[in-house]
């Protein structure tokens, strides 16, 4: 039981700002602050954002919904942003990324689908309870609607990837948002789709579900996304923002689709790392200007992983090109984006070292 009250603990977390700037400026350790703040509650952190779980409930047959209260440290998101969630389990700290919607009142709400063999989804699953405080990251990515939506919208989901769509669709009901909006949903059996009541609610949605592992029944498709059902399901589709999220497969059929018909420019995000296999695996010359100089690399795998075998320890998230934690600066050299297949060849630009293979010699900003 904490010592203090919530309330009184998130009023206390604005007023603390001398103390954040003290910490920056190495005159506050942040950790000795948060260790004796943890013990009069687990939210009085000096800029570690922890939540409280308000609820869970089971949804579909394979996904858990939290609702949580985060502390007053955290900043807000968009929807379609994601943010970092970290356990303790068993005395080790493990970390994955979601993507909420934001509840009137502030609340967020986490949908976490259990994967097979998952730590951390089967330990969410099974543990997870309210009253208890999962830590938040703060929200990163720019998978996120214009601020001024567009008048017809075309959502693509696979799987999870419903998640920041499910967030956008909100936001945008939220905003009493007039549009016309088509959902293409894919999952593979109608049990495992997530969210269907809650979208059935939204004025003006066209949903179409796709089922890949099962028969479909009124109204609804079978097979994967391909060109030819989106001509069928959504024959106006180059009039429409697009937006796509699901695995990395999902969304490179997707992409190919859009880059073949040269449609308007699509938003994507995959929220599993690109499959990549190297076509060669070539001898090139690294260069980590800021550290160890130059150093023997390969074509054959991304920097981060080179960069990491060499003994750096660049920071990273996500390691899929999402949350943009291990972005450096290029200063010169052609690096592959692996998700996209594109090569780069600019100088002084800023890479994603996850996502990123040296198809040459390229010097770093690490
Ligand atoms: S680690 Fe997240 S973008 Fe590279």
């Amino acid at each position: 039981m904490p010592l203090l009250p919530a309330a009184l603990v998130n009023r206390l977390l604005p007023q603390l700002r001398p103390l954040r700037r003290g910490a920056l400026a190495s005159l506050v350790r942040e950790d000795i602050f948060d260790f004796y703040g943890r013990l009069l509650h687990p939210q009085l952190q000096l800029h570690r954002v922890f939540a409280r779980v308000l609820s869970c409930r089971e949804e579909g047959d394979s996904s858990l919904v939290l609702t949580l209260a985060p502390s007053a440290n955290w900043r807000g998101m968009q929807p379609g942003q994601h943010v970092a969630l970290t356990v303790d389990i068993d005395g080790i700290r493990h970390t994955r990324r979601y993507s909420p919607s934001v509840l009137p009142g502030g609340q967020v709400e986490i949908t976490v689908k259990r994967q097979e063999g998952g730590l951390v989804s089967g330990w969410l699953h099974e543990q997870a309870k309210p009253g208890d405080y999962l830590e938040l990251g703060q929200a990163e990515g720019d998978f996120v609607l214009p601020a001024t939506p567009p008048a017809k919208l075309l959502l693509l989901a696979a799987g999870s990837g419903i998640t920041p769509l499910l967030a956008m669709l909100r936001a945008l009901r939220a905003q009493a948002y007039q549009g016309d909006v088509v959902m293409l949903y894919y999952g593979r059996r109608r049990a495992n789709l997530a969210h269907l009541t809650d979208l059935a609610s939204f004025p003006g949605l066209r949903l179409h579900i796709c089922l890949t592992g099962e028969a479909p029944g009124d109204g609804e498709s079978s097979g994967r996304f391909s060109a030819a059902q989106l001509d069928e399901l959504v024959p106006d589709a180059a009039e429409r923002r697009a937006y796509a999220c699901g695995a990395h497969g999902f969304v490179a059929s997707v992409r190919a689709v859009w880059q073949a018909r040269a449609l308007p420019a699509l938003a994507d995000e995959a929220f599993t790392p690109p499959v990549w296999q190297a076509a060669d695996d070539l001898p090139i010359t690294l260069t980590f200007a800021r550290s160890v100089g130059q150093l023997p690399g390969r074509t054959g795998s991304t920097l981060l992983e080179q960069a990491e075998a060499l003994g750096l320890r660049p920071a990273f998230g996500c390691r899929m090109g999402i949350c943009n934690t291990c972005s450096c600066h290029k200063r010169t050299g052609a690096v592959r984006d692996l998700r996209t297949g594109l090569v780069s060849t600019e100088p002084d630009e800023a890479i994603r070292l996850c996502i990123s293979a040296p198809v040459g010699d390229v010097i770093l900003d690490l």
